[in-house]
């Protein structure tokens, strides 16, 4: 029987009351996979005016599962251990078939990694994601900022070239500076009283089981958070609070298959700009891979500037600035902790910076340019005017959490207008 409408003309009934049959509907008697679909995609409502910013957190995602897939083929042929190692890493690069493209991949995702995961970052201090009601979410992203370097600090170590153990040699002394238990504490991370066999497999168990199910189990909560308060936007309007009289919001779009759509363009801007990192720079002029890394780990010899890779140098930077070992580990530590208390330093009666005044646009710009100096100046051997300038931009990084609570307050804001800003293209 078909059902009519008031006109007589055949009712169009919602596709999702149709009855589904054969594999899906089986399939779905026994997993709720429309329902997941329906719940966290089609019916998801992001906001309508994400812009170029809101590629990163998809990407993050998709450098996640290449650095997944790229780490299970290296596991299968790197055999820990001090007199094996390096050799190993020599094997895939020469000898396995592809070996090279699958350890390229890896170490260019590594860095990767880290580029889109700071763009994701600053995105947020550009829009305020971080306030309320999304402060869990942003600390769940730092604890996965936290899990993913480690991770990177792990990987590094593995191929036991020379930077891999003059580096874990420096980090890893880094908690000696712990008044009390910091030697023993050293002792028993290290297995060993030297960087030595029994940390390089620790480390490798780390890297390859123990922090992977972390930063997954990591990211899983990050998106349960994300969609439980749904996503901020340039603008810093709470999508939410305005909705039509189907209960949807009125500036809000399915995220299948409007960003579906969208993300799929920056997927694809990324892998061209990533491959071309893979197959023509993979060291990056040392930037990704550094030289001395290609020497297998020599206890006797110390490479002429020890230095981590691009995206620990800010902190190694702030490390060196002071000359009290002690006291610059422990402005290190404060350096990544600061981050965790934004949502409750940030005072500003608006989110985003587009309604923000001078005042915490210029905070934020010297903050941006603290990072990246400091990241120079990390790779630069600590002496003369590095360090003066260290030190200046150490004093600059700290000044923008500290003052936060006081410039925020005190900036002039604009008003926030009701609904988000939005021009079709
Ligand atoms: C493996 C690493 C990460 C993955 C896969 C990931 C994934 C995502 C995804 C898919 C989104 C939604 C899309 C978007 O807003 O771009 C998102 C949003 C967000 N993420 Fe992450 N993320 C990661 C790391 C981080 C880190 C380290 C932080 C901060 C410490 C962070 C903070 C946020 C915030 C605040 C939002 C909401 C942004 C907004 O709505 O404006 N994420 N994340």
């Amino acid at each position: 029987m078909t059902v009519k409408t008031a006109t007589g003309a055949p009712a169009r009934l919602p596709e999702r009351a149709a009855p589904k049959q054969g594999l899906w509907a089986w399939l779905n008697k026994r997993l709720p996979v429309d329902e997941f679909i329906e719940e966290q995609l089609t019916g998801y409502y992001a906001p309508k005016n994400f812009n170029f910013w809101y590629f990163f957190g998809s990407l993050a995602l998709l450098v996640l599962v290449i650095q997944l897939l790229t780490g299970i083929f290296l596991t299968m042929f790197y055999k820990p251990g001090e007199l094996t190692a390096f050799d190993s890493v020599e094997y895939i690069m020469r000898e396995v078939d592809f070996g090279w493209l699958i350890r390229y991949l890896h170490s260019t995702g590594a860095s990767a990694f880290f580029i889109v995961v700071y763009l994701h970052m600053f995105r947020a201090f550009l829009y305020g994601s971080y306030r309320a009601p999304r402060e869990l979410l942003w600390l769940i992203g730092m604890l996965v900022y936290l899990a993913l370097m480690a991770e990177a600090f792990m990987g590094y170590v593995l191929p036991w070239g020379n930077m891999s153990f003059w580096g874990a040699q420096v980090i890893v002394n880094l908690f000696g500076t712990i008044p009390g238990i910091g030697t023993p504490l050293v002792q028993w991370i290290r297995g060993d009283y030297g960087i030595a066999d029994a940390t390089l497999d620790r480390f490798f168990a780390l890297h390859v089981a123990a922090l992977p199910l972390a930063l997954l189990l990591l990211v899983m909560l990050h998106l349960v958070a994300l969609h439980r308060t749904g996503s901020n936007n340039p603008d810093g309007i709470e999508i939410k609070e305005k909705t039509g009289p189907d209960g949807k919001p009125l500036d809000g779009i399915p995220f299948h298959p409007y960003y579906t759509v969208k993300d799929v363009v920056g997927v694809g801007v990324f892998l061209l700009l990533f491959a071309l990192v893979v197959f023509f720079k993979p060291n990056l002029g040392g930037l990704f891979l550094e030289a001395p890394n290609f020497e297998p780990a020599n206890p006797l010899s110390t490479p002429e500037h020890i230095a981590p890779v691009w995206y620990f140098t800010p902190y190694y930077a702030i490390l060196r600035a002071v000359p009290d070992q002690r006291m610059g580990a422990l402005l290190m530590l404060l350096a990544v902790v600061s981050f965790l208390f934004l949502p409750w330093l940030d005072r500003s009666p608006v989110k985003s910076m587009r309604y923000r005044g001078w005042l915490s646009r210029t905070a934020l710009a010297l903050f941006a340019l603290s990072f990246v100096a400091l990241g120079y100046l990390g790779l630069q051997p600590a002496e003369g005017l590095y360090v003066v300038l260290a030190r200046i931009f150490t004093a600059l990084y700290f000044a923008f959490f500290l003052l936060m609570p006081f410039y925020s307050r005190i900036d002039a804001v604009k008003p926030v207008p009701d609904r988000v800003v939005y021009h079709a293209h």
